[in-house]
């Protein structure tokens, strides 16, 4: 059974990546053929609603399609294993959950969930959003937004994260470029509270906050690192 009692995973685009997901910042990524600022933000919502709608239904097709791989059911199966685990993910999809993770913080929202820019419910969407649909709180037309966390808006569960970093022993951060903030400054936080930092991802990472840093493909260094080297049961 592992020595670490305490702790916190963060997920990023790479461990979806082999199911088929586009990540970011990846040759040929979303960012490489959308404009962030058309797409991305509550601004380009108000500007072009139907663009927007459009590139998040493609990416909720994508997602529905895609199917958990070897690294997410790892961390589903290590999760009743670990006396105190904190999953924190900076994806939308909903593989995790999927896979079996009981307990996610999706802190940039969820791709299968929108919000009222009126009433601000929210509520589960199955198939599309349009700039047609009228919200089933309000009853207003055109007021449903993905339940995204854009640019410029307040990551969600962010209380939480924080008092499971600061009270974790181990914080492993899994297919993230670590270049979005605050997820970013997460492993700094872990750091100074004595926690053992472990990056895993397939570009290496010159980032010294990092005690230990392995590469490869999520699919095979996930599943390696939580059995075979942290002794987790299969
Ligand atoms: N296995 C492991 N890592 C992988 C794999 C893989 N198969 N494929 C890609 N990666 C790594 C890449 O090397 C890269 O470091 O995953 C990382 C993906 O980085 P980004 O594309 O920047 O994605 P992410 O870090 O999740 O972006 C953070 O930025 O645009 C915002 O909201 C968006 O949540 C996103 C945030």
């Amino acid at each position: 059974m592992s020595q670490f009692r305490r702790i916190v995973v963060l997920t990023g685009a790479g461990i979806s990546a082999e199911s088929g997901l586009s990540t970011f910042r990846d040759g040929g990524g979303l960012w490489d053929n959308h404009r962030i600022d058309e797409v991305a933000t509550p601004e380009a919502f108000d500007l072009n609603p139907d663009l927007v709608q459009r590139f998040y239904n493609q990416r909720r097709r994508a997602a529905t399609k895609a199917q958990p791989n070897a690294a997410h059911l790892c961390l589903a199966q290590v999760e009743p294993q670990c006396e105190h685990w904190t999953l924190v993910s900076q994806n939308v999809d909903d593989l995790h959950q999927r896979a079996g993770s009981q307990h996610v913080l999706s802190m940039h929202g969820q791709l299968d969930q929108y919000l009222c820019v009126n009433c601000h419910k929210e509520g589960n969407i199955t198939g599309e959003l349009s700039t047609q649909d009228v919200c089933p709180h309000c009853h207003k037309v055109a007021t449903l937004r993905p339940r995204i966390v854009w640019f410029g808006e307040m990551p969600l569960y962010l209380d939480d994260i924080m008092t499971n970093l600061m009270a974790c022993d181990l914080f492993v951060a899994i297919g993230t470029s670590g270049t979005v903030y605050p997820a970013a400054g997460f492993v700094e936080i872990a750091k100074r509270n004595k926690a053992h930092t472990v990056m895993l991802n397939l570009d290496g990472t010159d980032n010294l906050l990092f005690d230990k840093t392995i590469t490869g493909q999520a699919s095979q260094i996930v599943p390696a690192y939580f059995y075979d080297e942290l002794g987790f049961k299969r």
